[in-house]
């Protein structure tokens, strides 16, 4: 486990920007985002076909946006025609999907935190992704502002070649957690496991600080229900509603 920036992670990270006021990983969510008052946000990103890193959590362009395609059978310019707002909200129209480029600028302006999220989907390479997007990220942000994660252990392989634990913070993702957990996290020196809190248990949450990483838990958007976490020692929480969330006691 490495030391990084513990103080400079929040309790509450923006999941996808402030995805339930604007349209999920936009730079308008992110401007949502700062305007609550949330300092840090979850970004997921991929590869363009033309190998643009670009915003974007799923496969395809048809939920969030007015398009039909693939990701990976885009280019820069075929994903700049999309509207990425409009199936959100009228207010939103016109809102561009984000080059990870675009969207680092951003976040550096307003000064803000990110967990970027390697989002290798099926058929994706994992490689290809963490080495065309973390050097931007590290260029981009200072060391105690940039968590990058990612389920795929490639990635955070090959991100972990490009910085030392000093200089580059790294999340393991799960959904639920494998007994292998401890394994994949030596392997890339991580500060943190990343979990999917309806299948955390008390237990799990004990015995990976007892190995020395912070928990995250996602995507929780019910600060009641999610009460008892904040005891079992979790330190931050990723939520759709992140203003909704209490400072912990
Ligand atoms: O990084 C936490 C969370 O975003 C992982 O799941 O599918 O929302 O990207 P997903
Ligand atoms: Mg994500």
């Amino acid at each position: 486990a490495t030391a990084f920036p513990a103080a400079a992670l929040p309790p509450v990270i923006g999941h996808r920007g402030y995805s339930r006021r604007a349209p999920e990983n936009t730079q308008a969510a992110v401007r949502a985002a700062h305007r609550a008052g949330i300092g840090w946000v979850e970004l997921d990103v991929q590869l363009l076909g033309d190998g643009t890193p670009v915003i974007w959590h799923d496969r395809d362009v048809s939920r969030c946006s007015n398009g039909r395609s693939r990701l990976a059978r885009l280019d820069q310019e075929s994903a700049a025609r999309l509207d990425a707002g409009a199936w959100f909200g009228e207010a939103f129209r016109g809102e561009p999907i984000a080059t990870l480029t675009d969207m680092l600028a951003l976040l550096a302006s307003l000064g803000m935190g990110l967990n970027l999220e390697l989002k290798v989907n099926r058929g994706r390479d994992p490689l290809a992704l963490a080495r065309q997007a973390v050097p931007k990220a590290l260029a981009a942000l200072p060391p105690e502002r940039l968590l990058v994660s990612s389920f795929s252990q490639p990635a955070l392989a090959v991100a972990r070649d490009i910085a030392p634990p000093e200089a580059l913070a790294l999340g393991r993702l799960y959904k639920r957690l494998p007994a292998a957990w401890a394994s994949h996290c030596a392997a890339v020196e991580a500060f943190s496991v990343h979990l999917d809190w309806r299948y955390a248990t008390r237990s799990q949450l004990g015995a990976i600080r007892r190995a020395g990483y912070a928990v995250l838990c996602y995507t929780a958007n019910d600060p009641a229900a999610f009460a008892p976490f904040w005891q079992w020692g979790v330190r931050s929480v990723i939520s759709d509603e992140p203003a909704a969330f209490p400072p912990p006691r």
